[in-house]
């Protein structure tokens, strides 16, 4: 299915209704989609990224229902095989150059995706001209890898953004903007790197483009509207919330849990809950990207903290989100070191650690007294910083 944005610029990606899982990791509760781009100039035909290969049949389909016999340029503005996977069969059957950042071109070579004579690597601002339509090539690093390009189509002031500002959504809809894919995909795949997304939504909002043509996902016509979105994750604001990752195999960490968030309720704190045993890693990804707080629930396990915990640390370690604090409650039988233990699988994060509450067993009177103190304290320190 091909869908014509505006005028000889066309959506010849494909929907992948059905894909549940993304690099091996992140749950696709919606699906997604790889968007490819044909731009048909007077004089050259450009593809802007191509899918993923397993998906390479219906970027073919398309260009065949299309009548294109010639595509002068592929550019790769990420080397990912979910943009560049298909872009090996088109090869076989257009004489392309492949176009991309120097790093990309690397990439690409590296993962046998192209061979070095059929590339040519852009830089910074270098602009091709199609005939009556002029590309521009911007250079877009750690969004979220180091080859990225972004791609401006002047006379449309069409933006290509490729990963960044997109969304894991399969939809009928060439354009919508759904804030909870949004959200749930940048904290994902750019939270890590949210000091160079600031970087480049300046410059993005510099140009002012019309249109934003992401490669997964719904193109945005309002651009402002994925750019404010973005200027608020990525900045250092926090929010009045507390993120509660926790798994419990008796009960007993979870009695300190439930008694933590009512404590916070109580205290007029937001608090999103998640047992580990049935969360899906982006709703928790999500909530981190503007909690002030997270509060990691555990009992000890074989002298450490519980797998799943430290499952949930090493990604916090990974996601960098910006919270300001962090605590550690839980329950152990003998002997452990659960405390030394989440540090140390958390050395990016700079969260200042409020007190941990670890008991033996079941909470007593006392353990649950030590809750509420450290619900006081998570209180004081939001409103210190004026969230409430
Ligand atoms: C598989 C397993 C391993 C455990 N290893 C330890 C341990 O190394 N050190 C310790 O103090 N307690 C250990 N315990 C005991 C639990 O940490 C303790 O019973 C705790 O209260 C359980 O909390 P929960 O009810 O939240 O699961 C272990 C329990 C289980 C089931
Ligand atoms: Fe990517
Ligand atoms: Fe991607």
């Amino acid at each position: 299915m091909i869908r014509e944005i505006c005028k000889n610029v066309f959506h010849v990606g494909a929907i992948d209704w059905d894909r549940r899982l993304f690099d091996a990791l992140i749950p696709l509760p919606d699906g997604t989609s790889y968007n490819s781009y044909l731009i048909k100039g007077s004089e050259k035909t450009a593809l802007i990224d191509a899918v993923d290969p397993g998906k390479k049949d219906v970027l073919i389909d398309n260009l065949d229902s299309l009548r294109i016999d010639r595509i002068d340029y592929i550019i790769s503005q990420h080397a990912e095989q979910d943009h560049s996977g298909a872009i090996k069969f088109l090869l076989e059957r257009y004489d392309s150059t492949v176009l991309g950042s120097q790093k990309c071109i690397e990439l690409l070579l590296d993962f046998g995706i192209v061979s070095k004579d059929r590339t040519r690597a852009v830089s910074d601002n270098e602009l091709l001209s199609l005939g009556d339509m002029t590309l521009e090539f911007i250079s877009a690093p750690w969004v979220h890898w180091p080859d990225t390009i972004f791609t401006y189509l002047r006379e449309r002031r069409m933006l290509f953004t490729c990963d960044f500002l997109g969304a894991h959504l399969a939809t009928s809809d060439l354009f919508a903007w759904n804030p909870e894919s949004a959200k749930r995909y940048y904290a994902e795949i750019m939270m890590p790197f949210r000091a160079n997304a600031r970087r480049h939504l300046e410059r993005i909002r510099a140009l002012g483009p019309e249109i934003i043509a992401p490669s997964h996902g719904p193109l945005h016509k309002r651009p402002e509207v994925v750019l404010n979105a973005y200027s608020e994750w990525t900045s250092d604001d926090v929010k009045n919330l507390v993120v509660v990752p926790f798994v419990s195999m008796h009960g007993s960490t979870e009695k300190m849990v439930s008694h933590l968030v009512d404590a916070l309720i109580d205290r007029g704190v937001s608090v999103e809950r998640f047992d580990l045993t049935k969360t899906d890693t982006g709703a928790l990804a999500a909530s981190l990207v503007d909690a002030a707080t997270v509060v990691f629930g555990t009992p000890a396990f074989i002298t450490r903290p519980h797998p799943l915990i430290a499952y949930a640390a090493i990604l916090a370690n990974a996601l960098r989100p910006k919270a300001r604090f962090a605590s550690i409650i839980g329950s152990y039988g003998w002997g452990a070191r659960i405390v030394e233990e989440m540090r140390s699988l958390m050395p990016n994060l700079k969260m200042e650690i409020i007190e941990p509450v670890i008991v033996k067993g079941y909470p007593k009177e006392d353990d649950l007294r030590a809750i509420e103190r450290l619900a006081d304290e998570i209180l004081r320190r939001h409103r210190e910083l004026g969230l409430l």
